[in-house]
């Protein structure tokens, strides 16, 4: 296979990640705008390197012709979540969803690998289009909570450095590690309700300062300039006393205000 071959091969795997990494952020956008909690922290994404495929097949004994249908890593996806219950409502998303079809399941949340691995992971079928046209791939998605993606991440560079011969007392660090990512785990999801709660109000608190200061902005075009940096000074005063139902109710008037105006330019 040549170096060009390999570019075609890889271009529509790219654009999966690419398409699938905006996708999943307009979710967490999608749960932002609406106040919501977001059960997606983060996402990442990346193509399988040329080098990690060529060793991938050869330790699989897969041939290059092969390389698609038997690794089904190309594209790999990463969800991060912060709690484990969100991991599970992203899988459920993710199987609603029309534009992939989960092929593959495997849960090494409740099956914990014996290396002290722990991720929710889906192969789904997904379609790009190219110029040669419509191209279906398997795309990998890993979906795991920060804890166990720190966890992963120390593992996997350990595991790279000394490859099958990792020292022992390393081995059984990285173990009782894991049981420390259980555990953690498990404290958060006690506080979760709570840590919910503060970051939802401190989402809406986020979306009404940014709803006013627009509506000041517009009304500054159409209105009587000291009324507008009245109602400025205003909003300032209440945003410094930090009454969250002071600044609804701004908001609320405010809202009225601005369409008022708006009614009458339409006049
Ligand atoms: P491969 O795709 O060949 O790896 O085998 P598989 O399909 O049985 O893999 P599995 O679903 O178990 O794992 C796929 C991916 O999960 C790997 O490529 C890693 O990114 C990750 N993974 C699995 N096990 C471990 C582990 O013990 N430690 C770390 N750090 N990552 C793991
Ligand atoms: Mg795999």
């Amino acid at each position: 296979m040549e170096i060009h071959l390999w570019r075609e091969l890889l271009d529509p795997y790219a654009l999966a990640v690419d398409e699938l990494v905006t996708k999943f952020n307009h979710i967490i956008d999608e749960y932002r705008h609406a106040g919501e909690y977001s059960p997606i922290e983060l996402v990442t994404g990346r193509v399988k390197t040329i080098s990690s495929i060529l060793e991938k097949a050869q330790k699989k004994g897969i041939s290059l012709e092969d390389v698609e249908n038997n690794i089904d890593d190309i594209a790999g996806i990463r969800i991060i979540c912060q709690f484990v219950e969100d991991i599970y409502k992203v899988v459920d998303i993710i199987k609603k969803r029309s534009d992939m079809t989960v092929r593959q399941e495997k849960d090494y949340i409740n099956n914990m690998k014996k290396s002290g691995y722990r991720s929710y992971h889906l192969i789904v079928d997904y379609a790009v289009e190219t110029l040669k046209g419509r191209k279906q791939l398997q795309v990998e998605i890993q979906i795991r909570t920060l804890a166990m993606n720190f966890w992963a991440t120390i593992e996997h560079s350990l595991q790279y450095k000394y490859k099958q011969n990792m020292p022992e007392n390393i081995r059984e660090r990285l173990t009782s590690a894991a049981e420390a990512v259980l555990q953690l785990d498990r404290e958060m999801s006690l506080v979760r309700h709570e840590i919910m709660e503060a970051q939802k109000s401190f989402t809406i608190k986020a979306n009404m300062v940014s709803d006013i200061l627009n509506n000041i902005q517009n009304l500054y075009k159409v209105a009587d300039k000291q009324e507008v940096v009245r109602i400025q000074d205003e909003f300032f005063r209440i945003y410094q006393n930090g009454d969250h139902n002071e600044l609804a109710k701004f908001s609320r008037d405010l809202d009225l205000i601005s369409a008022r105006y708006r009614a009458q330019s339409l006049r």
